[in-house]
């Protein structure tokens, strides 16, 4: 009897289960470049009738994003704070720490289906330094808001982070799979010194390092934060320098320095007789993933090493002097 009695409740439980399951929208903003999309905000969901209504629920979107944003104005202040400043501190938790003119959009998703552009894009272009919403200073927007796509991200439920973003671009590009993300030349050196280029009437400022490596990194338009840990990685436990008894070790274990020089021309491909660079990463996400990569070189060398990490500036024009000792130059890809 008791078995019976388990199966009648087997048999209800399954006609419950298969009952129609409710419609559900959800609505977010993302930061967006040609290459990745972060989520930014997410908002609670909408309610909409059915899984066909795609219009309703983008146009519930549409409207909770332009009350929750102040219709995407971006300085304009939410609780003392400005509707930037959240999306900074958003960013800053994915390890995002600078993020150069770039464009928030709303997207809509439904019933789980792919992220779709609502078509509403924030006002101004988002700037932030560390945690901080700061105001874009550069005159020349050289990068332009791109009409987003739709993100294929099933992926991302719950809260999406750069990860989550990051495999939605692995998703994107599988037909690219198993080409270069990152690629980093490094040369072992007694000495090393970068002028860096300031405004136009101050003198440059000088970094310099001592016994150690250069380290030059470029990160092409398939990296990720993934991308960051392995080369960072890669930086302080392979045995690339020779210590005093000429044996192969980190450059940890010499205690030695790091000079991490941002070098996007690695990504440069032979065309006839000219370089082309269609394979790098947009600016915006090159320039973050290469403060995560300094960051994060510097605090794993710090646990084990009393060598300095010194960095570069990105994106600008460099004089570089070194010392090299012994042809101990090699890439490293991933
Ligand atoms: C060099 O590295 C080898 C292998 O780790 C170690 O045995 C040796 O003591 C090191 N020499 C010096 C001078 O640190």
């Amino acid at each position: 009897m008791k078995i019976t009695l388990a199966f009648a409740a087997l048999l209800a439980t399954f006609a419950l289960s298969s009952a129609q399951e409710p419609a559900w929208c959800r609505c977010a903003a993302f930061v967006s470049s040609r290459h990745m999309e972060i989520m930014v905000l997410e908002l609670p969901e909408v309610d909409v009738s059915d899984c066909q209504n795609n219009n309703q629920c983008r146009n519930r979107c549409i409207n909770e994003i332009n009350t929750m944003t102040n219709e995407m104005d971006l300085w304009s202040t939410v609780n003392g704070d400005t509707v930037g400043q959240y999306f900074c501190e958003e960013l800053f938790s994915h390890g995002l720490f600078w993020i150069h003119n770039s464009y928030v959009h709303g997207y809509y998703q439904m019933c789980g289906g792919p992220w779709e552009y609502t078509g509403v894009d924030s006002q101004q272009a988002l700037c932030c330094t560390n945690k901080e919403h700061i105001h874009c200073v550069s005159k020349d927007i050289t990068w332009k808001p791109s009409i987003p796509r739709s993100i294929t991200m099933e992926i991302a439920t719950g809260k999406a982070g750069v990860e989550q973003a990051a495999n939605a671009i692995g998703c994107m590009s599988v037909q690219q799979s198993g080409e270069v993300a990152g690629r980093m030349v490094v040369q072992q050196c007694l000495s090393a010194s970068l002028k860096l280029k300031r405004a136009e009437n101050e003198a440059p400022e000088i970094v310099e390092i001592g016994r150690g490596m250069v380290v030059f990194v470029c990160f092409l338009e398939k990296a990720t934060e993934e991308t960051v840990d392995k080369l960072s990685k890669h930086v302080t436990n392979v045995r690339l320098c020779e210590n005093d008894s000429g044996r192969r070790v980190s450059v940890c274990d010499v205690q030695g320095d790091v000079l991490i020089v941002p070098q996007a021309t690695l990504g440069g491909k032979l065309k006839g007789k000219a370089m082309q660079y269609h394979m790098n990463i947009d600016k915006v996400f090159g320039e973050a993933l290469y403060h995560k990569f300094c960051h994060q070189v510097r605090s794993s060398s710090e646990k084990v090493s009393s060598g300095n990490v010194k960095c570069g500036v990105y994106g600008t024009r460099q004089v570089l002097s070194m010392d090299t000792n012994g042809p101990y130059t090699h890439i490293v890809e991933v």
